[in-house]
């Protein structure tokens, strides 16, 4: 295998995007990837796509063609890659490997959706659960992390306000993010005192309904290293599936999808959580990034609330947690997801990251994209390099 780099990467800003067609959408994002690698896009020869459901949010399948066809990119190689809300981190996957095995030099990986069309997107995000078994019972994604949330609470002690600290944590960071979606710094009693959502989670537990997408250049890191441009190297890729429905796992508390995932990822990087500078973990909800952080062995199980709650994620802290503001603040179009994340752990380790920039420069990023309520899960780690 070959090793891997990142080249660029480029983002649109998230929200509610009325004005912006899902074409649009991933080309501006690949335009502005293009231009950040400083390449011409004749030279890109084939593109994965995270995309969860754009049959439904939008009516449009074929995605790859007519994406790449408005972005310009055909006739290249392109496929849609789907993993629920893991679909941009399983396209970053694909796209390293088709790098790493040396069938191509220049692949991007996109992730691309639109939400806010008028679908309804409770329905469309549901169809990434199991239908038989849940859906068709009436729960829906926030009724399923509730449920985890409260076989946390029972077993550790996690408290509201400890999932609350995970929500401010992420706004804090999210407000010096352009790219956010709700750039607003809130407190714990604004999350405490949200709407019901699904006890215990409030509005502000859960991350919104977004329109975006991203993109990535991958290259070989030994073609990166004559653009004489910064790069950032990938040393490890690890992907997981698991049961999609909760009840037939063994512990509710705990997501073992996302420390499969990871165990694979620090083997191939020789490194273990401890290495790991920073990290941008998938907060669908403020429990998942608790039961992530444990998984991902930043912190014992059970300790992932407290540590939460006392500062140790924050942007000073022992290993701060989506400094991007995270899905909470900065948005959640699940399939660009995945790639977002990479996006950030790229800015934090060239030293592109404004005013959330990481003052102890950091060495080791990682990202961590994760399907459903654990159905799936890619963990990604990229290193700087100087
Ligand atoms: N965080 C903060 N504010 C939010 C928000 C969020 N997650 N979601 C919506 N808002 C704001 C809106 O901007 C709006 O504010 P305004 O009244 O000032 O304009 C207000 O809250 C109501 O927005 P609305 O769009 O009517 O909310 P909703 O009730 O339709 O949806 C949720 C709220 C939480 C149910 C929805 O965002 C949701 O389903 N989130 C989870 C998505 C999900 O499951 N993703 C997959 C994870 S596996």
């Amino acid at each position: 295998m070959r090793d891997v780099a990142v080249i660029g990467v480029g983002l649109t800003k998230f929200g509610d995007l009325w004005e912006t067609p899902l074409r649009d959408l991933f080309a501006e994002a690949t335009l502005a990837c293009v231009k950040d690698a400083d390449i011409d896009k004749k030279q890109i020869q084939s593109a994965y796509i995270g995309c969860m459901t754009s049959g439904l949010f939008v009516a449009q399948e074929h995605l790859a063609s007519i994406l790449c066809d408005y972005a310009g990119l055909n006739p290249i190689g392109a496929t849609r890659v789907e993993s629920a809300c893991a679909s941009g981190g399983a396209a970053f996957r694909a796209a390293y490997l088709e790098v790493a095995s040396g069938a191509s030099d220049f692949v991007l990986a996109g992730g691309v959706e639109k939400m806010n069309d008028g679908a309804d997107a409770t329905y469309c995000l549901a169809t990434a659960a199991d239908q038989e078994y849940e859906v068709y019972h009436g729960v829906t994604f926030p009724g399923l992390y509730a449920m985890i949330a409260h076989a946390h609470m029972h077993r550790y002690g996690t408290t509201a306000e400890q999932l609350a600290a995970v929500a401010v944590k992420n706004h804090r960071n999210g407000a010096k993010n352009p790219y956010a979606q709700f750039p607003m710094e809130i407190s714990i009693d604004t999350v405490l005192k949200s709407v019901r959502v699904a006890e215990p989670l409030g509005l502000m537990d859960c991350s919104p309904v977004t329109d975006g997408a991203g993109a990535a250049l991958l290259c070989p890191v030994e073609v990166a290293k004559d653009l004489g441009r910064p790069f950032v190297k990938i040393i490890g890729s690890g992907h997981a599936t698991d049961s999609i429905a909760l009840h037939d796992r063994a512990d509710l508390a705990a997501i073992p999808v996302v420390g499969r995932a990871a165990r694979r990822a620090y083997e191939q990087a020789g490194v273990g959580s401890k290495d790991i500078d920073f990290c941008e973990v998938h907060d669908c909800f403020t429990i998942a990034e608790i039961v992530c952080t444990e998984e991902l062995g930043f912190f014992e199980r059970g300790h992932g609330g407290p540590s939460a709650a006392d500062g140790l994620t924050a942007l000073d802290g022992q290993i701060p947690i989506n400094t991007s503001g995270g899905l909470k603040s900065k948005g959640h179009p699940v399939g660009a997801t995945g790639i977002a994340q990479i996006a950030e752990v790229f800015w934090q380790l060239t030293g592109q990251a404004g005013e959330r920039q990481l003052k102890k420069s950091p060495r080791l990023g990682m990202a961590q994209n994760m399907g459903g309520s654990g159905g799936s899960s890619t963990v990604h780690i990229l290193e700087v390099v100087s």
